[in-house]
């Protein structure tokens, strides 16, 4: 499939474009290791949210520790840089085949959906170790960014309104990393610009995966709900971001100080 179709129900989803000073910001040989490191993060937040969602809503109890047990290395690794790295490629199986929890409403589907894509982002979190090591950028732990936070602050505290609306936060958040892996990739150097593609290619139907067991478990039309993420996502990711620059930053916020502290940095 070419990139434009692959972007085209992406595009057409989030309602608005990237800014231009996050691109700018974003393509700087500088900021290469933050990008990185925030995408690392953000891969292994993918496959923990999506764990976190079959383990408080499908599986029984083995299953939901099988689960723990799976991404228990990439998680010693991630915040208490404990193990090599390198051996995470081998963890890359659950231990037993899961089972939906008996009294659970939501089947077989929710949960075949969610391992594969749990897979698929333990996968990614080793590719981006690769390409760490290909730069020579060291593993650390960074702060995240507020957009998840932020529109995760929108969700309903009632069931199954708030499954539903996290599921539409997972999709916002799949579709915006593959518009700007696609945003990326022309400004980049071709090992890294053939990475961030392979990603989208990869990622492409993710954000589809999450709205599409949103409606069913819904069971009526969620575009109400996925209208009032647009906005939440679009103002997170359109106004100015006072925060450290990250993969899902908003507009770089602008250092412009106020007048009187200018003058004394002028004397100063
Ligand atoms: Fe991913
Ligand atoms: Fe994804």
């Amino acid at each position: 499939m070419t990139t434009e179709k692959l972007l085209s129900p992406i595009n057409h989803f989030l309602k608005c474009p990237s800014p231009q000073s996050w691109i700018d910001e974003a393509i700087k040989p500088a900021n290469l290791s933050v990008i990185l490191l925030d995408h690392l993060i953000c891969e292994l937040k993918a496959a923990q949210s999506a764990m976190f969602l079959i383990r408080r809503y499908a599986v029984d109890k083995e299953s939901s520790q099988a689960l723990l047990q799976w991404l228990k290395p990439y998680e010693d690794f991630t915040y208490r840089m404990q193990g090599d790295w390198r051996l995470l490629a081998k963890h890359n199986k659950l231990s037993k085949s899961m089972m939906p929890a008996q009294n659970s409403v939501y089947g077989q589907d929710l949960i075949d959906k969610m391992v594969m894509l749990i897979k698929e982002e333990l996968h990614h979190f080793y590719q981006v170790l690769e390409m760490m090591e290909y730069y020579q950028v060291p593993y650390e732990n960074i702060s995240s960014s507020r957009y998840a936070k932020g529109m995760l602050r929108h969700v309903k505290t009632h069931e199954p309104d708030a499954l539903i609306d996290k599921l539409i936060c997972g999709a916002f958040i799949e579709a915006r990393s593959c518009e700007r892996f696609a945003k990326l990739a022309p400004h980049v150097d071709t090992k890294l610009g053939d990475f961030y593609m392979s990603l989208l290619r990869s990622e492409a139907r993710h954000f589809e995966d999450y709205l599409v067991l949103a409606e069913s478990i819904a069971g009526n039309d969620i575009s109400a709900r996925v209208a009032v993420f647009a906005d939440v996502e679009a103002d997170l990711i359109h106004s100015s971001d006072s925060g450290e620059f990250r993969f899902h930053s908003g507009a770089p916020g602008s250092l412009i100080l106020p007048k009187t502290r200018l003058t004394n940095t002028t004397a100063a």
